[in-house]
């Protein structure tokens, strides 16, 4: 069976060593030595000034919006995992729907203004595949109308853009680190800033509230364990290695499938990208599923990343069409891409696809 993705689990003896220092200290949650570890090689790594390891990125979007006061109406993304979209409507708020561009897959800054209304408090915007949003466009309207942004960069670990980590721009990033993801804890994410406010509410919210004995505020349990950033902590190192992979699949793709007529997302200048996933556009959904069944037959497993466009979710009334997202959400399919993926098992994917679409 081939997956969209395989879990990179490191060589047992190196999680092993770190279990056991958890057992020497017998410390396994509440800010214990290896999260504490973890966040500071973060830090290193993506440069940003306050690194929040939390139990998972969904979470970690829920305590950035709580951590800004959002109460209203939040300029979102279509085309994203729906945790973007869910976590917006958990926290009471409303997502209004900007469509994408249609080269980057990412909100279209040129249809931001357009929805700006005097209920709209930040943008919440997704680096698609590890693809940066329009960075400087985003920041210019936010700061014309005081709003915040927060960059859901779930998938831009280890994506440089202009020189700086991408998950370290916007009021707030927040990261995924779940097991599907280029750089994982198993489950996990990040709530990145460099507001020290903000940093200070993040740091109670993701713990009840409280310190120690002290309780401050309303929180959530939004922490994570020493088990899981010892799962960070062997990885990391290998992050290069995983990216180089990718890169190395992800031309042999682009040469096995150049014979048909695709749409691949585009990167923007500026940027070293991360190779995270291997979208596809094709012609047509029914192109889609025609190539999904002849690789179900070989086991092999695609994902429609993402579908439904998010203003189609069942429980969104009254949402703006988005047409380029909607029409995309229909043709897409991520194929298969991990650090273990055979080059044989890129051309036979590639072969089946060829051959079904003929
Ligand atoms: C774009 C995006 N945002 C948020 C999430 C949620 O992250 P998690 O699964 O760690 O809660 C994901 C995860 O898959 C994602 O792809």
């Amino acid at each position: 069976m081939i997956n969209v993705t395989k879990t990179y689990l490191p060589p047992l003896e190196e999680y092993e060593a770190y279990l056991k220092k958890i057992w020497k200290t017998n410390w396994v949650s509440n800010n214990g030595p290896l999260v504490v570890e973890l966040e500071a090689e973060l830090k290193k790594k993506l440069g940003s000034k306050h690194v929040f390891f939390t139990g998972n990125g969904t979470i970690a979007i829920q305590i950035a919006i709580k951590a800004l006061g959002l109460t209203k109406e939040i300029i979102t993304t279509p085309y994203s995992y729906v945790a973007t979209t869910t976590s917006v409507l958990w926290e009471n708020c409303t997502p209004v729907f900007v469509d994408i561009d249609p080269y980057t897959c990412c909100i279209n800054p040129r249809l931001i203004e357009e929805k700006i209304t005097p209920d709209t408090e930040a943008i919440l915007a997704t680096h698609v595949y590890g693809i940066p949003c329009a960075i400087e466009e985003i920041e210019k309207i936010a700061k014309k109308h005081k709003l915040k942004v927060i960059y859901d960069a779930a998938h831009a670990f280890g994506t440089i853009y202009k020189n700086r980590a991408l998950a370290s721009y916007g009021t707030i990033s927040t990261l995924s680190f779940h097991a599907t993801k280029l750089f994982h804890t198993i489950e996990g994410g990040a709530i990145l800033t460099d507001d020290d406010e903000l940093a200070a509410k993040i740091s109670l919210y993701r713990s009840f509230g409280h310190v120690g004995d002290e309780y401050f505020s309303i929180g959530i349990n939004g922490k994570n364990s020493e088990f899981h950033a010892a799962m960070g902590l062997c990885l990391l190192g290998k992050v290069s290695d995983f990216i180089e992979r990718r890169k190395q699949l992800f031309a042999e793709y682009d040469h096995a499938l150049k014979s048909i007529d695709l749409i691949r997302p585009t990167v923007p200048g500026g940027t070293i990208f991360n190779f995270a996933y291997y979208p596809v556009i094709f012609k047509s959904e029914a192109d889609v599923l025609k190539v999904k069944a002849a690789l179900a037959q070989q086991a092999i497993n695609p994902r429609r990343y993402f579908y439904p466009s998010l203003n189609k979710l069942p429980y969104i009334t009254g949402a703006d069409s988005c047409p380029v997202s909607e029409d995309y959400a229909k043709r897409v399919l991520c194929l298969p891409l991990y650090y273990e993926l055979a080059s044989e098992d890129v051309t036979r994917i590639s072969n089946i696809i060829v051959k079904s679409l003929v």
